[in-house]
């Protein structure tokens, strides 16, 4: 959830440090914080955003040709300067920054106080610097011909840890960045003007797309002369060194914004790209789905949304049943598991906590596993048996937005090539370019704007849909509520009268989301709501009667959730404008969850 930058080299390091944490912020941005080492070691850090924070802290007056910074999404500990990272030793000669969770630190922490260690802030982190100092002042970091001091403390003290970290350490008086990773994103970027290490490749595109993906349990020791990596038992290791294919322009804002809008406008684009697949495996997958016992879908936030949308076009489609499980729930079903299922997880970032614990328990027992994730390179693009990829390009916004309308077309395909017939989806998704420039246009933009005049001061929105209109509701929901802060909910329309219709009041704004497959039905649900008092607001490719609002789209049957969630992206962008709050960056959210 944070995210951790590094770099030594040639350059000054704080300008380039505040520049990549800007690009991390993503990550977390309640705290952030540098530490450089010069002749000592200088840290800057505070409470805020990475903005307000480099003027106040003047991150880039911090001398030194090596540094890290953090930029903090809290779990242990309240938002405090103190709480954020980096994290220092009793002398303040260490510094450590850190992602992920020491699951471990209670009982660390306990012995170091007890050898007289002093702890300044309330978080699992802190206990790494220590522990590093620890090992020091015992000799047990002793230098030998495969490291100095500093790094044999470093290995110890990472070997004790028990959790998920990605850690950068530094030390007064030495020219070089110690780093390990396990279970957390970490990748090292190689460039002509040094090393950098980050939570993911965006961050240092500007720099360098020469990249190497970290093992689990790596260790990295980078000075200005370049970078070694070894195993956990501090032995040299050979990693290859891969090119990033993500162009630097895709992870600016450019004209927008916001990455929210750039990323919204991208998806006549970004759906095509989701069907330049290798078929070859495509179709192995395929035919995997049909010699399994029992397929499960497993996944979180839109990617889930995702997932539910694909298990009605399998049984709609290809008369296949699929189970789709939160993977924050799967454990609950993790005894059906055996070597004849299949799952696939789905992930944008590829490093979702819950996705990847979900990953391992079906690998424990021995099911296969095909990842569908955008980062090449993340831990679940290396931990299936299968990949495909979005290819959607970077996301930075933190709502998912092209990516979600990406997987969707992911899933048609593959139900496609059930049916024997990709091809069928490719032609499908071509045809949607001109209705997707449409809907995200000016003119477009005008009228959900309108509308979002008119709804920003609500406090409760609700959506209905049936089939995949249900599932389209669930993810438009989940979008307006992230970035305006109203809450919106979604139902399946049959229910309606099971609970739901108590909460409609004279006014109370209702979406009917329509396909011509099944308006009957769902229109009744919307004359339901019209005599509660609610306010309709009908998107579909006709109008009726009973809405008070239209949003025009065109039916596009099984891709009705591709076409209809763009409108809605577009309406949440512009209720967060509306309030004046920032679409990038919705409060207590984080882009990557890598903790449970
Ligand atoms: C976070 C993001 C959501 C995203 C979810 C799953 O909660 O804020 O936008 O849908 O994680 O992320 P993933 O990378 O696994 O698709």
């Amino acid at each position: 959830m944070c995210g951790i930058f590094g770099y030594v080299g040639s350059e000054n390091a704080s300008p380039i440090l505040a520049r990549g944490l800007k690009n991390l912020e993503y990550r977390g941005y309640d705290s952030v914080g540098i530490a450089t080492v010069s002749t000592r070691l200088e840290i800057r850090k505070g409470v805020g955003k990475i903005d307000d924070a480099k003027e106040r802290l003047r991150l880039e007056e911090a001398r030194g040709n090596v540094g890290i910074g953090h930029t903090r999404w809290a779990t242990h500990g309240t938002v405090t300067a103190e709480n954020s990272h980096p994290h220092t030793d009793c002398r303040d000669e260490i510094a450590i920054i850190h992602n992920g969770i020491i699951e471990n630190y209670y009982e660390i922490k306990k012995r170091l106080l007890e050898r007289g260690h002093r702890f300044s802030s309330e978080t699992d982190s802190e206990v790494i610097a220590h522990l590093i100092e620890d090992n020091l002042s015992n000799r047990g970091g002793a230098a030998s011909s495969n490291g100095s001091s500093f790094e044999h403390a470093c290995v110890r003290a990472f070997q004790e840890l028990r959790g998920s970290f990605a850690v950068l350490a530094v030390r007064q008086g030495e020219d070089k960045i110690v780093a390990v990773r396990k279970d957390s994103p970490l990748v090292v970027g190689l460039a002509e003007n040094g090393t950098f290490f980050a939570s993911d490749v965006a961050p240092f595109l500007e720099w360098t797309k020469d990249v190497v993906y970290l093992e689990n349990h790596d260790l990295v020791v980078a000075d200005r002369a370049g970078v070694r990596f070894f195993d956990q038992d501090f032995a040299e290791v050979k990693r290859p060194v891969s090119t990033v294919e993500w162009d630097l322009e895709e992870a600016r804002k450019g004209n927008f914004d916001h990455f929210m809008l750039k990323e919204i406008t991208e998806q006549a684009e970004t759906i095509q790209r989701a069907c330049v697949q290798d078929m070859a495996v495509v179709e192995r997958i395929a035919s995997m789905i049909r010699s399994g016992f029992g397929v499960f879908f497993i996944a979180c936030g839109s990617s889930y949304h995702a997932c539910l949308t694909g298990s009605y076009l399998f049984s709609k489609v290809a008369n296949l049943h699929v189970n789709v499980v939160l993977a924050s729930e799967f454990e609950n079903y993790e005894h059906f598991l055996t070597d004849r299922t299949l799952v696939f997880a789905v992930s944008q970032s590829g490093e979702t906590a819950d996705v990847l614990e979900a990953v391992r328990a079906a690998k424990r027992r021995g099911s296969r596993v095909v990842s569908i994730t955008n980062v090449m390179g993340s831990s679940l693009s290396r931990e299936g048996d299968e990949l495909l990829l979005m290819n959607s390009g970077p996301e930075i916004c933190v709502l998912s937005t092209k990516t979600y309308t990406s997987q969707v077309v992911m899933m048609a395909l593959l139900v496609c090539s059930l049916k024997g017939d990709p091809e069928e989806c490719v032609q499908r998704v071509k045809g949607l370019y001109m209705d997707i420039y449409n809907l995200t246009s000016r003119s477009m933009r005008e009228r959900l704007k309108d509308l979002a005049r008119d709804l920003a001061g609500k406090d409760h929105i609700y959506m209905i849909g049936r089939g995949l209109q249900y599932t389209t509701a669930l993810e438009a929901a989940l979008k307006v509520k992230e970035v305006s802060y109203i809450h919106t909910e979604a139902f399946a329309g049959g229910e309606l009268k099971h609970g739901p219709l108590a909460l409609i009041e004279e006014g109370t704004p209702v979406f009917v989301f329509v396909s011509r497959d099944n308006e009957d039905r769902i229109v009744s649900n919307a004359q339901e709501v019209k005599a509660r008092g609610g306010f309709v607001i009908g998107v579909s490719d006709w109008n009726s009667p009973v809405f008070d609002r239209w949003i025009k789209v065109p039916d596009c049957g099984d891709l009705n959730p591709v076409i209809q969630a763009i409108p809605m992206q577009v309406l949440a962008y512009e209720l967060a404008i509306q309030k004046n709050l920032d679409p990038d960056k919705p409060r207590n959210l984080a882009k990557s969850v890598t903790v449970l």
